[in-house]
């Protein structure tokens, strides 16, 4: 008789986990998870971790949300899947209650799988707009900024700033150009200054300038840069940005991937600022993972250019894009997040948090930064001369954070030899005791 395999032997033996060597993976196999509640997962040998993640930044409503799976339940029953080639009720529906949320003009709503397509769907609207706009003009640049993350596919990942990601399948997208981030830590511009100037936001305005705005379609950014090491954009930044980009004729994509739907201490990362995009990009918190979802944004003034014959349709169609039990899940979702007012929570225990890890006394710790509930820990090998703690040693610290009982993150693949950021994106139903018991285990791993 076979004997049974277990999940360890199925996944060593079939399982493809991505950013993994699989080489010598079964002397470092992944956590096989088997159930959560709040911010609580379980693995299979009984082992209970705060997921201070939230899987991957984006449980936002906490797992063992009953009237999720509940509403996706009565949605399967109803009818499991039709396609938005034709309409139906939670599609529509979701769409309405996204709109209402939204900052600015956004009001129309383009559904997708996930947050790479969002972006990919964003990236042609850009350009298939503008060419209707500027007729005669050829805008299909894009400005993006290192470190930045938009996803995996070929045209988000050209708009990823982070090389490691990219390397192996170049040439990715062409016309993509990249600028600095607002790494107030290691920022270019401003170590010659008492003080930050913005000048990284100018950099935009000075690249559009040289590049010809009758060449550029569009920015792309995150308002908390995320995946490639929490960097929050600074007081002034996002305005000015916008206001470059209504200059030149550009349109603001916002990236509200991780930062959308409270994960910041607001609904949205752009309403730290103020700021009005032209599209927007979400997934994540929009159902907080429960099953997939991904949407892109427009205003009526974008989704104008669309409006005509034929030829001017957006010709894109998606399988399970707006699948009706997402939207299902995407409606109960944030009607939770709206009765708990989830964004209010972000708002008060991350500060909490953030200053629970600064007051960690550890040779280590470089900068802690972030907002709401999306933190950055950078740790450096020396205080004074910021040199970025090797890898080995950072995976060494987030294990000893792991062993108690606490899951973090780390910014892997970004840049050569500055894989040196812990993030934390936890849960936005985190209470302030279990933010005391992410900065024990990080204060332990780090002293
Ligand atoms: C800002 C941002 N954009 C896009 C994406 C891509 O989303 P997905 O992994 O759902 O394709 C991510 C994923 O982490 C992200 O953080």
């Amino acid at each position: 008789m076979t004997p049974t395999l277990t999940t360890r032997d199925l996944d060593l033996r079939h399982l493809w986990h991505g950013n993994a060597q699989h080489l010598g993976l079964e002397n470092r196999p992944p956590l096989e998870m088997v159930a959560a509640d709040g911010v609580w997962i379980e693995d299979s040998e009984g082992r209970r971790y705060l997921d201070a993640m939230a899987g991957l930044w984006c449980v936002n409503v906490g797992y063992g949300r009953r009237e999720i799976v509940d509403a996706v339940a009565a949605q399967m029953t109803r009818m499991p899947y039709y396609p938005l080639t034709q309409s139906h009720t939670p599609g529509a529906q979701l769409a309405a209650r996204v709109a209402e949320m939204l900052p600015g003009e956004l009001s129309r709503i383009f559904f997708t799988n996930s947050g790479s397509e969002a972006v990919e769907t964003a990236l042609k609207i850009a350009r298939q707009s503008q060419r209707k706009r500027f007729p005669g003009q050829n805008r299909y640049k894009i400005i993006a900024r290192h470190r930045g993350y938009h996803g995996f596919t070929l045209g988000a990942v050209a708009c990823t700033g982070q090389a490691a990601r990219k390397a192996a399948f170049e040439p990715v997208l062409p016309g993509v150009l990249h600028v600095a981030p607002p790494d107030a830590y290691r920022c270019n511009f401003c170590k010659t200054q008492p003080g930050c100037s913005l000048a990284c936001a100018d950099e935009f305005d000075r690249v559009i300038r040289m590049e010809g705005p009758e060449t550029v379609a569009a920015v792309i950014l995150e308002p908390v840069i995320g995946g490639g090491g929490v960097f929050p954009a600074p007081g002034g930044y996002l305005e000015s940005i916008r206001a470059t980009c209504t200059r030149h004729g550009v349109l603001m994509i916002v990236d509200e991937v991780i930062t959308g739907f409270g994960r910041t201490g607001k609904l949205f990362g752009s309403d730290h600022a103020g700021i009005k995009p032209d599209i927007m990009t979400m997934a994540k918190g929009l159902t907080s993972g429960y099953l997939p979802l991904g949407a892109t944004a427009v205003t009526p003034e974008v989704f104008q250019a669309f409006q005509g014959g034929d030829s001017e349709k957006f010709v894109q169609v998606s399988t399970f894009g707006g699948h009706p039990a997402s939207c299902a899940a995407g409606l109960a979702n944030l009607d939770i997040l709206m009765r708990e007012r989830l964004w209010e929570n972000a708002a008060s225990v991350g500060p909490y948090l953030m200053d629970r890890l600064r007051a960690i006394d550890s040779r280590w710790i470089g900068e802690i930064r972030g907002r709401g509930l999306m933190m950055g820990i950078e740790l450096v090998a020396d205080r004074a001369t910021r040199e970025p703690l090797a890898e080995p040693e950072v995976i060494a610290r987030m294990m000893a954070i792991r062993r108690a009982g606490v899951l973090v993150g780390r910014n892997n693949d970004t840049l050569s030899g500055h894989g040196n950021i812990l993030t934390i994106s936890p849960p936005l139903i985190l209470t302030e005791a279990q933010a005391g018991i992410i900065s024990d285990a990080v204060a332990g791993a780090l002293r």
